[in-house]
């Protein structure tokens, strides 16, 4: 990818790139909509990456190119001009420049800027944590900052929530920017704390894109931020990690049902986050899976984020052999399943969860076979 990079760089823009970065696309292990309730969360970071190459330059030109899309966006700067249709998606290094700035970090005045991508858009993979944190670590590294990571990481994530309008928390960039192979990424979303859990040896991914996409989906995720919000205040506390045990109980004749069954899973997923952490250092993988599958099942009935495709492909996956759990991976409604297997599952099982799908929904998922990669870093 690296001579793809240099070599599509020199022929837009003329001249060679001065920086290269890298950042991958996350799975969400465990702990569904945690991490904006102050939760736990374990995510991977994966080998599937963005790719950012930048030269700076003598004016305060922004010109923008991507190896999905034909034709370069010329931005002038210090201008934040939202973009739309075709362009849209400038709208992820340009919230990070915002952010940036806004975090007291240095960016080049102008520049010359391209993205490359092996990462499926819209699967749940955080395709925009990947270009949001390579972009950070290209500007920062093309100004001649080296920021820590955990400054890179939250105005990453800040461009997310106040330029493109996500309310998200901290899960996609934080994996993506403390990734590390063979291990997971545990995240204590409060401070935020960053740790890495190492993965037991045998233990593969299976993710299975459905290329779904509830039509409502940034609506649905803002309304269940909102809920989530409703129940915090209803058990009198900032955010709902707080909630003692059985508050929720105790308040049935104060919380609006809605809120309530959301605040049952945020809590109870929590738990399972922790309980994962125990069982992942006992090397149990058998415990684990169960817990990703019962995290499936609470999104399922509770937190109500899956989809009928998403529900078929767990129930097609924990009956096969070798798989130890499955559960949908990121927000939801829509995008993709994973599932934890050992090394008994291979193209075969896969192939006949796909083709069980096919006669099912009239379409084949996606398959792909992912190892664990190492977090953002200058090529
Ligand atoms: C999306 C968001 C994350 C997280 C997950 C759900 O991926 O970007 O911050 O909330 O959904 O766990």
């Amino acid at each position: 990818m690296k001579s793809a990079l240099i070599a599509r760089f020199s022929a837009e823009f003329g001249r060679p790139p001065a920086c290269l970065t890298r950042a991958p696309g996350r799975i969400e292990f465990i702990g569904n909509h945690t991490d904006y309730n102050g939760g736990t969360v374990l995510g991977a970071a994966i080998d599937r990456s963005v790719w950012v190459a930048l030269a700076p330059r003598n004016d305060a030109q922004w010109n923008f190119a991507s190896g999905q899309k034909d034709g370069v966006v010329r931005l002038r700067g210090p201008e934040f001009v939202r973009q739309s249709g075709d362009a849209s998606w400038v709208n992820y290094p340009l919230g990070v420049l915002r952010s940036l700035q806004a975090f007291g970090l240095n960016a080049p005045t102008g520049f010359d800027y391209l993205a490359l991508s092996d990462l499926p858009l819209g699967a749940g993979l955080s395709s925009s944590a990947a270009i949001e944190l390579a972009s950070a670590l290209a500007f920062t590294r093309a100004a001649g900052a080296e920021p820590d990571r955990e400054r890179l990481v939250k105005a990453a994530r800040d461009a997310e929530n106040s330029f493109v309008g996500v309310p998200c928390g901290i899960l996609d960039q934080g994996v993506s920017g403390f990734g590390r192979k063979d291990h997971l990424v545990f995240i204590d979303c409060r401070g935020p704390r960053f740790e890495t859990v190492p993965l037991p040896g045998d233990a593969h991914f299976w993710i299975f894109n459905t290329h779904t996409k509830h039509a409502l989906v940034d609506g649905l995720y803002a309304a269940r931020h909102r809920e989530c919000m409703e129940a915090a205040r209803a058990l009198d506390v900032a955010l709902l990690v707080d909630a003692p045990a059985g508050a929720l109980a105790a308040s049935a004749d104060r919380i609006p049902p809605v809120a309530a069954k959301r605040a049952r899973h945020i809590i109870d997923e929590i738990a399972r986050v922790g309980a994962t952490v125990t069982a992942l250092r006992a090397g149990d993988l058998a415990a684990v899976g169960r817990l990703l599958t019962a995290s499936h099942r609470s999104s399922q009935t509770l937190f109500e984020n899956s989809t009928v495709e998403l529900d078929f492909l767990v129930d097609q996956l924990v009956d096969a052999p070798g798989v130890y759990g499955a559960r949908l991976t990121g927000g939801g409604f829509g995008g993709a399943v994973m599932s934890l297997t050992s090394p008994k599952f291979g193209d075969t099982q896969a192939r006949t969860v796909a083709a069980a799908y096919e006669r099912r929904f009239g379409a084949s998922p996606d398959i792909l076979h992912l190892q664990t990669a190492d977090g953002a870093e200058i090529l």
